[in-house]
């Protein structure tokens, strides 16, 4: 079915296996063991430092390894076990552990193994942890996916670099642990490469990822999974149906403006509904309220919210998840052309709500408005999320640690709070106050597109608040400053990062789980 590269992951394949086995007993290339910085040796290391002659406690006495995160050290072993090589891996203070502490130590030692050629290696899980077997296998699993990534496939001479790991083997100390432990990896591996398959989407170039393009990345979803439909609507259709806004983003492009709606499960009624939307611009040159120059090229990622959509859906159907999920993606190209919208321009959104667009750069609110407006018309959702690259206030109130999280539902907000504490995809809240809303008053329309430069990323929230009927319950993640960085950094690649689809799919696996305790009592 994979006609095309999409996701680099998938294609290089790495196998992941949950076995039983001892540090002295088990053969490899590598046997990994992750240690806490500033901790004597815990009991189960014991038989390998004295097979070693107790190198290990003098590494440590010594402080050549401390245990540090981000720290690896490899000994080669000569004999002295039917491992030929120990790699140590710090996990920092123990203090600190918290869920991402294994995500990162994993691609921490997914960085050493990549400078070895080695095809094969076994990591010894650090059962003494405080995560049962099921969240540790699948945290080690996603760390070792994502850490792995990197997007080459245009570079001439590098293309092949990856293909060297093919199995990478968890040790378990009995039986017991096994079942979950293989649950957890399954989570991990699908969660994963749905990531990597979002960082895929949005690190290709502009002039390959345009709005057809997403459709058919939809389009290939709706042909992989039985029970994944897409419906295509062209810039026409949306017109007729009222989406405005919409229309006055894409009006300024040559690339053909797609409506793309996926529905996951549609015709099981019986299964609790959830909307996702992205923002799908393919590529934000800013329209006539043009960009500068500089950095521009970034603009190729602001069809990130799009992409972890589609990331979303497919990870969904993989998982099985026993809900109904519907996935919106108005996406076009925002570009200056004569027949591009001006400033001062008013047009009618999909629901009624006049709009005056002052500034065409504020273009992904504008789309936004006509498919939350569409999806709370027309579905009835339980809850409605969207994710979108809306605005560089976002970048500057939270940096690269956390996406914006905005919405009025105090118990929706505390589960994608907790979600992403989870996920390691994390999100932090900001207000959606009364008075935030004055900023977007017109002089000549019922609201205007821009706020001013305070509190920038929240006027936007309020305005996309603005286009959701029957008051369906919704939260809007602004994910610019996380959906792509220059700095890589533990399991994030430089580029794309996938952001988004974590924290969304432990919340849907957190609201089945609630779900389920409610229906067994
Ligand atoms: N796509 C940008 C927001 C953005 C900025 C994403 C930096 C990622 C990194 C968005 O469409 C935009 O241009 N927003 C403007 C809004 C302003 C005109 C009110 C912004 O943030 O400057
Ligand atoms: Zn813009
Ligand atoms: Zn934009």
């Amino acid at each position: 079915m994979k006609k095309d590269i999409v996701c680099q992951q998938e294609v290089f394949g790495v196998i992941f296996e949950n076995i039983v086995s001892s540090p002295l007993e088990v053969k490899t290339k590598a046997l990994a063991i992750f240690l806490f910085q500033g901790k004597p040796l815990d009991v189960s290391f014991k038989p390998i430092d004295q097979a070693l002659d107790g190198l290990i406690n003098n590494l440590l006495e010594n402080k050549e390894f401390r245990g540090e995160e981000e720290e690896t050290y490899i000994i080669p072993t000569l004999g002295k076990l039917k491992a030929e090589r120990l790699i140590m891996v710090g996990m920092g203070k123990e203090e600190d552990f918290n869920h991402d502490t294994i995500r990162k130590a994993a691609a921490y030692l997914v960085k050493a193994i990549k400078k070895i050629a080695i095809q094969e290696y076994v990591a010894m899980m650090p059962e003494f942890v405080n995560l049962d077997e099921k969240t540790l296998a699948r945290s080690f699993v996603e760390g070792t996916i994502m850490g792995f990534y990197d997007f080459k496939i245009y570079k001439t001479e590098e293309k092949e670099k990856n293909r060297k790991i093919e199995t990478v083997k968890l040790m378990w100390s009995d039986n017991s642990k096994i079942k979950k432990a293989n649950e957890g990896k399954k989570v991990g591996e699908v969660i994963a490469n749905a990531v990597n398959y979002v960082r895929d989407l949005g690190n290709q170039p502009a002039n390959v990822m345009t709005p057809s393009r997403l459709a058919s990345e939809a389009q290939k979803l709706s042909e992989e999974y039985d029970n994944i439909n897409v419906k295509i609507f062209s810039l026409d259709d949306s017109v007729k149906m009222g989406m405005n806004l919409f229309y006055a983003v894409a009006k300024g492009s040559n690339e053909p403006a797609k409506f793309i709606i996926l529905e996951y499960n549609m015709n099981r009624e019986d299964l609790p509904l959830y909307a996702i939307v992205g923002k799908g611009i393919t590529f934000d040159s800013g329209g006539l309220s043009l960009k500068p120059s500089e950095g521009m090229e970034s603009m190729k990622y602001d069809m990130c919210g799009a992409a972890a959509v589609l990331g979303i859906m497919k990870a969904a159907a993989e998982l099985k998840l026993p809900i109904r999920l519907v996935g919106v993606i108005p996406a076009t190209e925002n570009m200056p052309s004569g027949s591009a919208t001006k400033p001062g321009d008013i047009m009618r959104s999909y629901t009624g709500i006049t709009v005056e667009i002052v500034n065409t750069d504020a273009e992904g609110r504008l789309i936004l408005a006509d498919a939350l407006g569409y999806v709370s018309k027309n579905y009835k959702p339980r809850a409605i999320i969207d994710l979108a690259t809306l605005t560089g206030a976002c970048v500057v109130a939270l940096g690269h640690y956390a996406s914006g999280l905005f919405t009025k539902d105090d118990s929706l907000a505390e589960k994608i709070i907790k979600a992403g504490e989870k996920s390691g995809d994390r999100v932090w809240r900001l207000p959606l106050w009364p008075e935030y809303y004055e900023k977007i008053k017109s002089d000549f329309a019922d609201i205007k597109n821009v706020g001013g430069r305070p509190a920038g990323a929240i006027t936007a929230a309020a305005f996309l608040s603005k286009f959701i009927v029957n008051n369906v319950s919704w939260a809007h993640l602004d994910i610019a400053g996380t959906a792509f960085v220059d700095k890589e950094r533990a399991y994030i690649p430089k580029g794309a990062t996938g952001a988004g689809v974590r924290v969304i799919i432990q919340f849907l696996l957190d609201e089945i789980k609630i779900r389920n305790r409610n229906k067994s009592v």
